[in-house]
């Protein structure tokens, strides 16, 4: 069974849907640890109330961006984790510390990548006038919201969405995806997964 460890900044809805597929066993892995860089993040209540083990390493009480990243390390090391998901976890991460972990570390990010790296996803691909937007999972590598793409799942967009309303379709399908793949990655398997409209 692999070792599964969170690392989350905020409410944390991506945690919980991974945390409720490693219990429900449809993925075979155990949660060894959730952390967060942000000491108001809700996630973390919510983590442990289902006794899975937490930390809270606020990231501001590092003076150097490496500090922080030295120390996230060795939480990490203690946990000893074979598979480490980013949901939600809004730190850009030094290529020190990626390269210690690459090849174990994946993240959700809500846009169909290569477009839209970065931020502000929803209202860019509005301004773009795309017709179709999603979320993507990604090994993480050095470069920001770049590396392998394990699986994608798609939305249609309307010309009544806001960015609102698209984050709330998106983030459903993130809800079906990140399990999904971390389930495949959990059995050995490279995925390749893509997810249509719900
Ligand atoms: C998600 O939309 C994720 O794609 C983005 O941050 C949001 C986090 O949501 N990186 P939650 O904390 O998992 O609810």
């Amino acid at each position: 069974m692999k070792r599964v460890a969170i690392l989350i900044s905020g409410g944390g809805s991506n945690m919980l849907r991974l945390l409720d597929g490693m219990r429900d066993g449809a993925i075979d892995a155990q949660p060894v640890l959730v952390l967060s860089n942000k000491v108001d993040a809700g996630g973390i209540a919510k983590a442990a109330a289902r006794d899975v083990p937490t930390k809270v390493l606020p990231h501001v009480d590092y003076a150097k961006r490496e500090d922080f990243d030295a120390a996230l390390h060795d939480a990490l090391i203690d946990a000893r984790p074979d598979i480490i998901c980013l949901a939600g976890f809004m730190r850009i991460l030094t290529p020190g510390f990626t390269a210690k972990w690459e090849g174990r570390m994946i993240n959700i990010h809500p846009s169909l990548l290569p477009l839209f790296r970065g931020l502000h996803t929803h209202r860019r691909a509005i301004e773009a006038g795309v017709a179709v937007h999603g979320c993507t999972v990604h090994g993480v590598t050095a470069e920001l919201d770049d590396g392998p793409i394990y699986g994608q799942a798609t939305v249609p967009v309307t010309p009544a969405d806001t960015p609102e309303t698209l984050a709330a379709k998106v983030l459903v399908q993130e809800h079906r995806l990140y399990p999904a793949v971390l389930s495949e990655l959990c059995a050995d398997h490279v995925p390749r997964l893509s997810l249509g409209a719900v």
